[in-house]
């Protein structure tokens, strides 16, 4: 059993998402109401190497539940991703009293709380993503307002689309993953939905599908075109060559980061940070809490890690059916 836990830290890194705020403020309010201290690290695994380590209270957290973004600021630091820094990382907690870290992030970040968690630091990991490309949970911090934020925006490109009888590619986010994009291709109806998981590249395929769609009196042809593909910029430019069709691409970019979390990412958010001071305080470390099969549930790190998920087949078959 490892030593008792007296004080927690708590940290975001990597992209920020919404509902991160709630996560932190239930961290900070579980461990109170346990008799812990709490600190916060801010500017993630960069600002613990330079101890920018701030105490808090009850109070630090109120009026943040609803606010977008995180109230500690994140970052990415590659110089926590070499021993040394991991290891200058380990000691800084150990001068601050810290017994353990509560991660918010990616599966970067987690690997941050790997190497901490092996250095003595007892670590949770709480996936925190717009991305939703954490392959333990089928939920990850941020990913519903990200996806209510893009079929908002979608919604209003398509109005544009309609009038002007375009086709319209919009870009939405995910780094190399496409559930954003199935989301929204499913959320907006879109005419053919474009992920990294699924994209053959044959552009003529889809050329094909534009020219048909006008041709069946269509008056939009919305694509959904996923992060990792890109390009959507020349892809309109190709599109319109040979359709004759005018194309305009979006790229909805950061907007889908911000914005006040969604009841679902609140309350999520706060259940998993509730959970993480849980398992500390049981003397868990090392393991990250996850959404799986309808309930909350943790996972060592490591094998977290290994794990692997793709989007889900059923609703990809179903964005080319339903169109
Ligand atoms: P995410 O957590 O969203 O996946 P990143 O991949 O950018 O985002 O990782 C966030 C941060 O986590 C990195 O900037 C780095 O500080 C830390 N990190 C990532 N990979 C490792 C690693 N292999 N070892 C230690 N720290 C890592
Ligand atoms: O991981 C979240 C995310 O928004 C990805 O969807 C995107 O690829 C990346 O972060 C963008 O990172 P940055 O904010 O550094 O441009």
């Amino acid at each position: 059993m490892a030593k008792e836990i007296n004080t927690i830290g708590v940290l975001t890194s990597g992209g920020d998402a919404p509902g991160m705020n709630a996560a932190i403020r239930a961290v900070v309010r579980q461990a109170l109401s346990k008799g812990k201290k709490v600190k916060g690290i801010k500017r993630g695994y960069a600002g613990l190497l330079n101890e920018e380590i701030v105490d808090m209270y009850a109070k630090s957290v109120s009026e943040t539940i609803s606010r977008g973004g995180t109230i500690l600021q994140t970052a990415r630091c590659l110089e926590f991703m070499t021993e040394e820094g991991q290891k200058q990382g380990a000691d800084i907690c150990k001068k601050h009293g810290i017994d353990a870290v509560v991660v918010i992030g990616g599966d970067g970040s987690f690997q941050g709380a790997q190497k901490l968690a092996a250095l003595g630091i007892n670590t949770i990991g709480i996936p925190g993503t717009i991305d939703l490309d954490i392959a333990c949970t089928d939920y990850t911090v941020g990913f519903d307002t990200a996806i209510n934020t893009a079929m908002d925006a979608i919604d209003k490109i398509r109005d544009t689309s309609t009038s002007h009888e375009r086709c319209s590619i919009i870009e939405v986010m995910g780094r190399g993953a496409g559930h954003i994009a199935l989301w929204c291709g499913l959320a907006n109806g879109a005419e053919e939905v474009l992920l990294p998981e699924k994209y053959d590249y044959d552009e003529q395929r889809l050329i094909n599908q534009v020219m048909g769609a006008r041709q069946q009196g269509k008056q939009h042809y919305i694509i959904i075109n996923a992060e990792g593909i890109g390009h959507s910029e020349s892809m309109a430019k190709r599109i319109e060559e040979a359709t004759g069709i005018e194309t305009r691409a979006t790229i909805l970019g950061h907007m889908q980061r911000g914005g006040s979390p969604s009841c679902k990412d609140r309350v999520y958010a706060t259940t998993m940070g509730a959970m993480a001071v849980d398992l500390l305080c049981e003397g868990k470390s090392n393991r990250v809490v996850a959404h799986h099969g309808g309930k909350f549930v943790d996972f060592d790190i490591d094998e977290a890690l290994a794990m692997q998920k793709g989007v889900d087949e059923y609703m990809f078959q179903i964005s080319k059916s339903l169109v």
